[in-house]
């Protein structure tokens, strides 16, 4: 049994190294320096939960899935770039440093963006082991739809900008831009293990709700967090009058929604009965208690 930190230990820098061999396919330095510029520097959190998921699952070692759980990376942090221009939420620090656009150029930025998601695509049709034809396109289902749902979720995100947004929305909303990849991340661990479309699905439903609560915390940290330590620029929020849970329903009731949600999120791994559980546990507390 390991805890989560020796699993971060141990799978983190296979993360890492995986990246920087994508990295090596991009042949023009200015466009692989602005590719790397971001890569590989954030918390990891959905390779992480990919291989948790599938550990989980399966009660396997996940190391042979690096790859396949490397590719949501690069879309998650395709996301991010494109989520920091000027035209969207207009931040200029990101996981510690300036953002794309703001070290390499907005042409750059997107571009680097575009050439992320379409290499976790390519990822996925080829990458890691042998893999049977059929399940290599549930993974790139999973992963396409997962990335629909957060750009109509970014699209709801602009629009709730200063306007008047029920929590039924807001749910919704955060559903769409963070909870869905995080319920991709989960769904590949049922996927890679081969379960019956049924378990896939609720382990869809679970990593889509440890989503949720994973942006609730984003929310409170925009409010109650340290830039320095969280890394990237706050104040984006509240100068754009952001739909977030504070701005909704207040720091206290945000705070009281999250905690039951946790609370939901590890009861709905306990029913499922799986054989693994204790690092996909400890992922879906920290989820909602993290402090970057
Ligand atoms: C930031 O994601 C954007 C959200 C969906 C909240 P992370 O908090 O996972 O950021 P990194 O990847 O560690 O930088
Ligand atoms: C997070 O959006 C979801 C994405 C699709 C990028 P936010 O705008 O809420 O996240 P941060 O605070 O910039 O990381
Ligand atoms: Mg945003
Ligand atoms: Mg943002």
């Amino acid at each position: 049994l390991v805890t989560l930190n020796e699993f971060q230990a141990l799978y983190a820098p296979k993360i890492q190294a995986e990246i920087q061999q994508v990295l090596l396919k991009f042949e023009i330095p200015e466009f692989q320096a602005a590719l790397g510029h971001l890569l590989g520097r954030g918390k990891l959190f959905r390779p992480l939960l990919v291989l948790a998921a599938y550990h989980a699952v399966s009660g396997r070692s996940p190391a042979a899935y690096v790859p396949l759980a490397t590719a949501l990376e690069l879309i998650h942090t395709f996301t991010l770039i494109h989520d920091d221009l000027p035209c969207m939420d207009d931040a200029q620090l990101r996981r510690g440093v300036p953002a794309v656009h703001v070290a390499h150029g907005e042409a750059l930025a997107l571009l680097a963006g575009d050439a992320l998601l379409n290499m976790a695509l390519l990822m996925l049709a080829e990458g890691g082991p042998r893999l049977a034809g059929a399940v290599r396109v549930r993974l790139i289902q999973s992963a396409t739809f997962a990335t629909h749902c957060v750009v109509e979720g970014q699209v709801l995100d602009l629009r709730g900008e200063g306007a008047d947004v029920d929590v039924a929305d807001l749910e919704y909303l955060h559903r769409a831009k963070t909870g869905a990849l995080i319920g991709a991340c989960c769904e590949f661990g049922g996927i890679l293990a081969r379960l019956q479309p049924e378990v896939i699905h609720m382990l869809h439903e679970l990593g889509e709700s440890i989503g949720l609560a994973f942006q609730m915390r984003d929310d409170l940290l925009s409010v109650v967090g340290d830039e320095q330590i969280v890394g990237k620029t706050l104040s984006t929020d509240a100068e754009k009058q952001k739909a977030t849970y504070p701005r909704i329903v207040g720091v206290e009731r945000s705070e009281e929604m999250l905690a039951e949600l946790t609370r939901y999120n590890l009861a709905m791994i306990e029913q499922m009965e799986l054989p693994a559980p204790e690092l996909l546990i400890a992922i879906a507390a920290s989820a909602g208690k993290r402090t970057h």
